[in-house]
């Protein structure tokens, strides 16, 4: 049974069910072909819209390329869903201001994706010069076209762990002292000082957040051996990290929601020598982050965090209807075959104590 309340808090029952407006996931990766039809319904049978990332091989640079995809993607939903592709555009160091006004001109490209060349999966293509890029940026700014960053830098010297603090330094805060007036998504933010800097600067700039770096800190990846299925980058941190992104979710700030940055590998290459980043968690994804909530005992922030804050940034109207999430145990299956290709879903063979109705 769910208990409506008389203000526009969402409806938690005591007990067993949570009803929230149709949740957004901001930041999720699909791929292409064979991987994206398998994987697509999962995103769709729970979100309204999802940021799709561009970097597929080869990455989607260009608006032509996006109204492809956008096309692919289209044609593999199930009948009857209703699911809104969002797209985004790959920045290069050839990106060019007139690709940004066809982007906007398109109608289906939301924003485009700054990947530091060399930070993580698919990212050779990104950006090695950032002062090159300035153009572009100034006609995001004034066209009002989010930027989304993958905020680490790749500097050899600078310790894996260290990245994401020392990017707010070096790069996120000059290039917002140059363009105040960019909005800017500082995506999948994994520590306590990007969850201090969106909090506390001024202007345009939020943070998305994903499921995994709510629940778990770095110690996952080592528990009993090496865990390659909890190694994404951003890496896992330390617990005072997750406590502060457990914070952020949890306070209503409309700078903060979900993206879950699911991120499809086949299993050969996750459980491999050099294993892939990314994890796949659009199987069950709004039941995980209800169980970081929930421990956070902060279930009325869910609907906030999932459904109004990401829309509000971008400028786009809240969906319309409702998910239903209901207190039943589910075990997360050991793999799902997706084609002939074993993707294994974060915490594997474990229970949930949630699933969507
Ligand atoms: O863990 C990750 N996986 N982080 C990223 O930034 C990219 C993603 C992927 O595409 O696999
Ligand atoms: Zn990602």
């Amino acid at each position: 049974m769910t208990l409506l309340h008389a203000s526009n808090a969402p409806a938690v029952s005591p007990a067993d069910s949570l009803t929230i407006i149709r949740p957004d996931d901001w930041h999720v990766h699909l791929r292409d072909g064979a991987m994206m039809r398998g994987v697509l319904q999962h995103t769709a049978s729970q979100f309204g819209r999802a940021i799709i990332m561009p970097n597929l091989k080869p990455p989607v640079t260009t608006t032509a390329q996006a109204l492809a995809y956008r096309e692919q993607i289209i044609a593999a939903l199930p009948a009857g869903a209703s699911f809104e592709p969002l797209m985004v555009l790959y920045l290069t160091n050839d990106t060019t201001a007139d690709e940004i006004s066809r982007a906007r001109d398109s109608g289906v490209v939301h924003a485009v994706k700054l990947y530091p060349a060399g930070a993580t999966t698919n990212s050779a293509a990104g950006v090695s010069d950032l002062g090159k890029c300035m153009p572009v940026l100034e006609a995001m700014q004034t066209q009002g076209m989010p930027l989304l960053v993958h905020g680490e830098v790749t500097d050899p010297g600078v310790d894996l762990f260290d990245r994401e603090a020392v990017f707010i330094e070096r790069v996120l805060q000059p290039l917002r002292r140059a363009l105040p007036q960019l909005k800017i998504v500082f995506e999948h933010i994994t520590t306590r000082e990007a969850a201090q800097y969106v909090a506390e600067a001024d202007g345009p700039i939020a943070a998305t957040i994903t499921a995994h770096h709510l629940l778990y800190n770095r110690n996952e990846l080592f528990k009993g051996g090496m865990r390659p299925h909890y190694y994404c980058l951003p890496v896992l941190k330390r617990e005072t990290h997750r406590l502060a992104l457990v914070a952020a979710a949890t306070s209503g700030n409309p700078r903060f929601f979900l993206g879950t940055d699911s991120a499809p590998h086949a299993r050969a290459l996750k459980e491999n020598a050099c294993g892939c980043a990314g994890c796949y968690t659009a199987l069950h994804a709004m039941a995980l982050y209800a169980l970081a909530f929930e421990r956070a005992d902060a279930l009325d922030r869910l609907e906030g965090f999932a459904s109004r804050h990401g829309p509000a940034f971008y400028g786009l109207p809240v969906n319309t209807a409702s998910i239903t999430l209901v207190r039943r145990p589910w075990t997360i299956p050991a793999q799902l075959m997706i084609d002939d290709t074993s993707v294994v879903p974060l915490d594997a063979g474990m229970t949930l104590d949630w699933t969507l109705a």
